[in-house]
């Protein structure tokens, strides 16, 4: 028996996301005139100024921008992390600054996955307790935690060492870690912001290999915010901001195009 909470009106269907057909695909998030305004010593600074934003089930989508440009903001207010000054987020069309402190909670919880650029790990635990805990916490029995623990190890090719600590594993296997442990409740929607930040050339680019099976073979939508050229490989779509507002949004094909003419210009 597990005290699993009941799935909030509005946010269910959020574990195990099989990849939709193309024309299956649905609006999972929607941000509208999303503004953030921190004040901060007197100063106002406008993190985001008027952020309008669909993304699709089973997107992988790349935000671009520079440091500073409000990729942090707008992760925070879609993953429910902050809210908003105005402007709207939706969630599976459902408000979120319309929910209970409860179904916040379980929003934050069950639909969405967190991995940042420090992997956060729980230092005197080994990997698999790093990756069940929040299990735990969600009152998944253990034995069920553990198995899926396992398996989510093994998906990110690190069953072998799941008694090691984080002292004993590399960046990179730290961070797989960190995966893992995001998909313990098998979110819906993964929010990675400067997921290879701290990583090498050859090891960032595994991580965003991982990162694309997740989205291929499981379905799970995916927003990384990073300055990787590389993810242009694996995104569907990209967006770029720059002082909190959408500059442009494109499809692949197309950034590939205007690569493409920019170096035949050039040659
Ligand atoms: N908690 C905060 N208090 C004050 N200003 C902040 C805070 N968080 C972010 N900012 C400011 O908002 C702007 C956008 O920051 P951020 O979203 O972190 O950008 P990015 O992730 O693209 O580097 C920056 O000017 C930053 O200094
Ligand atoms: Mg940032």
């Amino acid at each position: 028996m597990t005290a699993t909470p009941t799935a909030p009106a509005g946010t269910q269907g959020s574990t195990a996301p099989t990849a939709p057909a193309d024309g299956a695909r649905r609006v999972i998030i929607r941000t509208v005139g999303l503004r953030k305004s921190y004040l901060k010593k007197g100063v106002v600074t406008e993190a985001l100024r008027g952020v309008d934003m669909e993304i699709l089930t089973g997107e992988f989508i790349a935000i671009m921008g520079p440091s500073g440009s409000g990729k942090t903001t707008f992760f925070n207010m879609v993953g429910g992390l902050d809210s908003p000054t105005s402007g709207r987020v939706f969630i599976d069309e459902v408000d979120v600054a319309q929910l209970t402190a409860v179904e916040l909670a379980f929003l934050r919880c069950r639909k969405i996955g967190y991995i940042f650029q420090q992997f956060n790990l729980i230092p005197y635990m080994t990997a698999l307790e790093n990756v069940t805990t929040p299990m735990a916490f969600a009152g998944t029995d253990p034995d069920t935690a553990r198995n899926r623990g396992m398996e989510l190890l093994g998906t990110v090719g690190l069953r072998e060492r799941w008694f090691h600590r984080p002292i004993e594993m590399s960046g990179g296997q730290q961070q797989r870690v960190a995966i893992a442990r995001s998909m313990a409740h098998l979110p819906a929607i993964l929010l990675c912001d400067e997921p290879t930040g701290n990583l090498d050339l050859k090891t960032g680019r595994e991580i965003l290999d991982l990162l694309k099976r997740l989205n291929t073979e499981r379905g799970v939508t995916i927003i990384c915010a990073t300055h990787d050229p590389r993810m242009l490989d694996l995104c569907d779509r990209l967006m770029w901001l720059r002082d909190g507002q959408v500059e442009r949004v494109a499809r692949r094909e197309e950034v590939r195009i205007t690569i493409g003419k920019i170096n035949n210009e050039t040659e």
